[in-house]
């Protein structure tokens, strides 16, 4: 392991007001999200969409640092034949792989999830990053239940042991991992419970990341913000979600990991956005702190695209708008009247 190559690279993927985008939606999420805008999910559409994105030089070449990219779109070329792994690194930002092969049912833990994919994984890392990527992205799930019933100790330390272990590999073969350890938003549990889980969930992670001899260093953690469940009556000022989340990072995420990258987690944009820059004002942080989006990058440009070829300049404005508009979050320089100028 050539560590100071991969410090490099991660400092690269959380570099000041610069985030990642999360493209990486499986072959089932992408259809999911296709279906809601009239979009037929074929190789080509999917192609055609994610080309639209990376070809946003606005968005790409000032805001985005990384692409996490999913197994068919690291195989697949431009319209024009161009790679399309090559289009991100011509744009100046690194590409990235999900490698995780999704979650499993936990035996004994009801409702409760795992995820799999290292059986074979060091093989499908060397075939990645033969094929441009520099990072890598496993996922784990933790749903917050009943207290003390879920997380159960046996899910929060399975998917810990499963991300450390990715991690590791990843690490021996030269490449970033993403470590994201991800506190679901589903519940009716209010943002001290959210609290509490996800420094539990932390801690765990990083006494596995311990013990599998992951450096630090040449790791970006994906953690999830301290929020209220969707279903919870209690609803968090932003200034409560910055304030609650920055405490518990703090509690349980060593200084010498070079980044954190939030998911957005069905988070609005604007939400998503408003809370990564009220972290960022609190700082200064020991960590670079920026965004790593899925959701709330992408929803406003898929909804302008929609399929059709004349929309696509209006849907790269979208994105340019959201990544920008992070990319400030990231800064801690972001106002809300810079959403409403753009309306
Ligand atoms: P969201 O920002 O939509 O949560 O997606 C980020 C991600 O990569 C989840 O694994």
């Amino acid at each position: 392991m050539n560590l100071s190559q991969l410090n490099k690279i991660a400092q690269a993927m959380v570099a000041a007001g610069r985030g990642i985008l999360a493209a990486d939606e499986s072959t089932s999420t992408i259809t999911k999200r296709f279906a809601a805008i009239g979009v037929e999910s074929a190789a080509e559409t999917r192609r055609d969409y994610r080309e639209m994105l990376f070809r946003t030089g606005d968005a790409m070449t000032k805001y985005i640092s990384g692409v996490i990219l999913y197994d068919e779109t690291i195989r697949q070329s431009a319209k024009d034949g161009t790679p399309l792994v090559k289009l991100i690194e011509n744009a100046g930002a690194v590409p990235g792989i999900k490698v995780d092969k999704g979650t499993k049912p936990l035996p004994f833990c009801a409702g409760e999830v795992v995820t799999e994919g290292l059986d074979g994984l060091r093989e499908r890392l060397a075939e990645y990053r033969a094929l441009g990527a520099r990072f890598a992205k496993w996922r784990g799930v933790i749903d917050v239940g009943e207290k003390p019933v879920m997380p159960s100790h046996t899910c929060v330390a399975a998917n810990a042991q499963a991300l450390a272990r990715y991690a590791a590999l990843c690490q021996d073969e030269g490449i970033v991992p993403i470590v994201e350890p991800e506190v679901l938003m589903d519940g009716a549990h209010d943002i001290d419970r959210c609290v509490e889980v996800t420094g539990f969930v932390l801690k765990e992670t990083f006494a596995a990341l311990f013990h599998n001899r992951v450096a630090l260093e040449g790791m970006v953690l994906k953690p999830n913000m301290a929020v209220p469940g969707k279903k919870s009556h209690k609803r968090a000022s932003v200034a409560e979600v910055a304030e609650k989340t920055v405490r518990v990072l703090k509690q349980c995420v060593p200084a010498a990991v070079p980044g954190i990258a939030f998911l957005s987690g069905g988070q609005s944009d604007e939400e998503a956005t408003a809370h990564l820059d009220a972290i960022n004002k609190l700082g200064p942080l020991p960590w670079h702190v920026t965004f790593s989006y899925g959701r709330a990058l992408q929803a406003a440009p898929q909804k302008a695209w929609s399929g059709k070829h004349e929309n696509v300049a209006t849907a790269q404005r979208a994105f340019a708008h959201r990544a920008m508009m992070n990319g400030l979050a990231a800064l801690g320089q972001w106002q809300a009247d810079l959403e409403r100028k753009a309306a």
